[in-house]
């Protein structure tokens, strides 16, 4: 078998759906996130690795990424959050944040795999918004943070062309913990799933899907990409 795909983020909403469709298309799985304990129910359900890191400590990360093996045959970097404040309350230790949990991250997680990836034949995935393209209210520390999601795609489709693409999934509002703060509101949860001209919330298994084929074989001359998993609501306008 080929070495694993290994999932940053792998016990989230949509780290661990992508980990349970990789694994029931028959191809193995290392788990990376900080709750060992999550980590290691998950890992026993579905027949994966693990190891804990927090993305924000480069020794902890390496360490973790080291532990899937010499060759991987993916990296997915599925670790984000979404912090929504006015202007006037946005402080540079939120942006910095933002950044090193969304950009820093991925930049060291890709670096530690890349032997690793050559060695796999692996693809990378990376996960902005759809807030990285368009402008919303109070978004200015998350679309600042994904944009750079997008541009690092293009930039590292770049550098480690032609062995490895690298791609990214920007999605709109998915149902997932991250989420919850806007999904549990039910009434909140409607009107943002209106909005949308495939008229519903984003499911993990939605990201999954788009995530398993920009890993697999059958996207093979797709690399520097961004990719819309978003109902329409970036290009299509149905009403107005
Ligand atoms: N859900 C949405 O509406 C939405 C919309 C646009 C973009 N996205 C993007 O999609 C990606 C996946 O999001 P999701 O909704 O699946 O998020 P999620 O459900 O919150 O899952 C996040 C995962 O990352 C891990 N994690 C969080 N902080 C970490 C840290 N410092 N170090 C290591 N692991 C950490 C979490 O586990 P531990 O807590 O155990 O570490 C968990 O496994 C993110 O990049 C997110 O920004 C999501």
């Amino acid at each position: 078998m080929p070495g694993p795909v290994v999932i940053v983020g792998g016990t989230g909403g949509i780290g661990a759906a992508l980990a349970r469709r990789l694994v029931a298309d028959g191809r193995a799985v290392h788990l990376v996130a900080r709750d060992a304990g999550r980590l290691a129910s998950l890992a026993d359900e579905i027949g994966a690795t693990w190891a804990a890191a927090d993305v924000v400590d480069e020794t902890q990360l390496a360490a973790a990424i080291a532990a899937a093996g010499d060759a991987v045959s993916g990296l997915a970097y599925c670790v984000g959050s979404i912090v929504l404040k006015p202007i006037r309350r946005v402080d540079s230790a939120a942006l910095v944040d933002a950044y090193r949990l969304n950009v820093v991250g991925a930049v060291v997680a890709v670096r530690e795999a890349l032997d690793a990836l050559r060695a796999g034949g692996g693809s990378v995935v990376l996960f902005s918004s759809i807030a990285a393209g368009h402008g919303f209210t109070n978004h200015v520390v998350i679309a600042s943070a994904k944009g750079a999601v997008e541009a690092l795609t293009r930039s590292l489709a770049a550098d480690l062309s032609p062995s490895i693409r690298v791609n990214c999934i920007a999605p709109s509002l998915t149902d997932t913990p991250l989420a919850a703060a806007l999904t549990s509101n039910d009434a909140m949860a409607k009107s943002i799933a209106a909005l949308h001209p495939i008229p519903r919330l984003g499911q993990a298994a939605d990201m999954a899907a788009a995530a398993a084929f920009l890993l697999g074989p059958e996207s093979g001359w797709i690399t520097g990409q961004i990719l819309p998993v978003d109902g329409g609501r970036s290009t299509v306008r149905t009403k107005g």
